[in-house]
């Protein structure tokens, strides 16, 4: 099954928007590889880039929560590091395994149901605030916020 992006998962910031869809080519990518049982050099050096690219993606996020004083940023914290704990232990999995049933039944739970809950439940809400706080900026506070 493709993730697929749908309109209500826009947070109405561009440069967070871009790295979701971006995060869903990757995961589509990886989820691609685990199915077509690809070889496990192959396999790992999907998951290395994915792993990297979501360290930049929730950094990208954490930087703007700081920026614009977030009260929800513990929370959204928390939930950050769980995943990147469920990643790494799934990374592992596949290191030892390659692509077993049991590796392409976490991937599909962690990398899709995770991220369409996280980005409904969370980041939609960030996203909001965010826009909000932007209008009672001085020019330049957040200067990676481009709202669409
Ligand atoms: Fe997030």
């Amino acid at each position: 099954m493709t993730l697929l992006w749908l309109p209500e998962y826009a947070v109405d910031v561009s440069s967070i928007d871009a790295q979701h869809r971006e995060l869903f080519d990757r995961i589509n990518e990886l989820r691609g590889a685990m199915r077509s049982g690809k070889g496990r050099e192959a396999l790992e050096k999907t998951m290395e880039f994915l792993r990297s690219y979501i360290v930049t993606h929730f950094r990208h996020e954490e930087r703007l929560m700081v920026a614009s004083a977030y009260p929800g940023m513990p929370a959204h914290l928390a939930a950050h590091r769980e995943f990147e704990t469920q990643l790494a232990e799934l990374e592992s999995r596949v290191r030892r395994s390659g692509s077993t049933v049991d590796a392409v039944i976490a991937n599909n739970h962690l990398l899709s149901s995770w991220w369409i809950a996280h980005i409904r439940g969370l980041d939609v809400g960030f996203g909001k605030f965010l826009v909000a706080r932007q209008a009672f900026e001085k020019p330049g506070v957040l200067p990676e916020v481009a709202v669409h």
